[in-house]
């Protein structure tokens, strides 16, 4: 049964869409069955494999308003990995950005019962979240096993992991008592910042064995993704961003070894 995992975090830019396309590409890559879902409505994953929303092909907001069934919606992301899938949220109009809002906040049930649905055919399914803690990133997390939150290596981070736990705490209160820490991921460090050593010193001393050893470097080939329209590990296997998602895949795979450590 797959364990669904919702990429969160309250600030832009820190390596969610990455992270899901990067991280989802290399656990296929170790032969997991893996679907990844967008729920951001400007569609950042979905353009990461060069699909946009498209009223000709349905997606999330189509399962969501009751006019296409999940098999519908599920699309191979890239042909040499046959086990990497796409549900894209498929949202092109504010107007329908805002019957996605007030679906998934009053139709809670109907994400729940995609997610049931699809649960069995994976090992991880990742959701892309908008960088907002509101509507539907509580709805992701109402669903999701657990939460992964990527936290750039810059000064302002530790305050919005502080509003992550929170959010994620009332979740857990008022609607998905089961709602586990996924792991919290360092993102875009670079070894010349000098606070770079300071956010992963305090990353580890406040959030502990939640801090995933593997941290993922700045790397200009991740950036090159949406352009390329393929994860980093389909066409630079050997760069660092492709060494540490390959890394942080196994250290997910072998949560009971330590992971491997990546940064001095
Ligand atoms: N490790 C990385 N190294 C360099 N650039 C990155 C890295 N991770 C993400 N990026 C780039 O940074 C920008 C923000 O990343 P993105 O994953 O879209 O953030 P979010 O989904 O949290 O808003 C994008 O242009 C992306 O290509
Ligand atoms: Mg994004």
């Amino acid at each position: 049964m797959g364990q669904l995992v919702a990429i969160v975090s309250q600030k832009g830019g820190v390596g969610k869409t990455a992270t899901a396309v990067n991280l989802g590409a290399c656990l296929s890559a170790i032969k997991r069955r893996v679907l990844l879902i967008g729920m951001d409505p400007q569609g950042g994953l979905e353009r990461s494999f060069g699909l946009d929303s498209s009223k000709d092909r349905p997606g999330l907001f189509e399962v969501l308003s009751e006019q296409a069934s999940p098999a519908d919606v599920v699309y191979r992301c890239h042909e040499r990995l046959p086990r990497l899938d796409l549900i894209p949220i498929n949202v092109a109009s504010v107007a329908e950005e805002a019957r996605l809002v007030e679906i998934l906040a009053n139709n809670a049930g109907r994400l729940r019962r995609v997610a049931e649905r699809i649960r069995p055919a994976y090992d991880f399914i990742l959701v892309d979240c908008p960088s907002r803690l509101d509507t539907p990133t509580q709805a992701a997390l109402a669903v999701a096993d657990s939460y992964l939150v990527p936290v750039q290596c810059e000064y302002s981070s530790m305050a919005t992991v502080g509003n992550v736990l929170r959010a994620a705490l009332e979740v857990r209160k008022n609607a998905n008592p089961k709602l586990g820490i996924f792991g919290f991921l360092l993102t875009m460090a670079d070894k010349r910042a000098r606070f770079t050593i300071k956010v992963i010193r305090e990353v580890r001393q406040y959030l502990k064995t939640h801090a995933f050893r593997t941290i993922i470097p700045r790397d200009p080939r991740v950036a090159e993704v949406p352009n390329r329209q393929q994860p980093v590990v389909a066409f630079d296997m050997e760069s660092p961003g492709s060494k540490a998602y390959i890394s942080l895949a196994r250290e997910i795979l072998g949560r009971s070894a330590p992971g491997q450590e990546q940064w001095t």
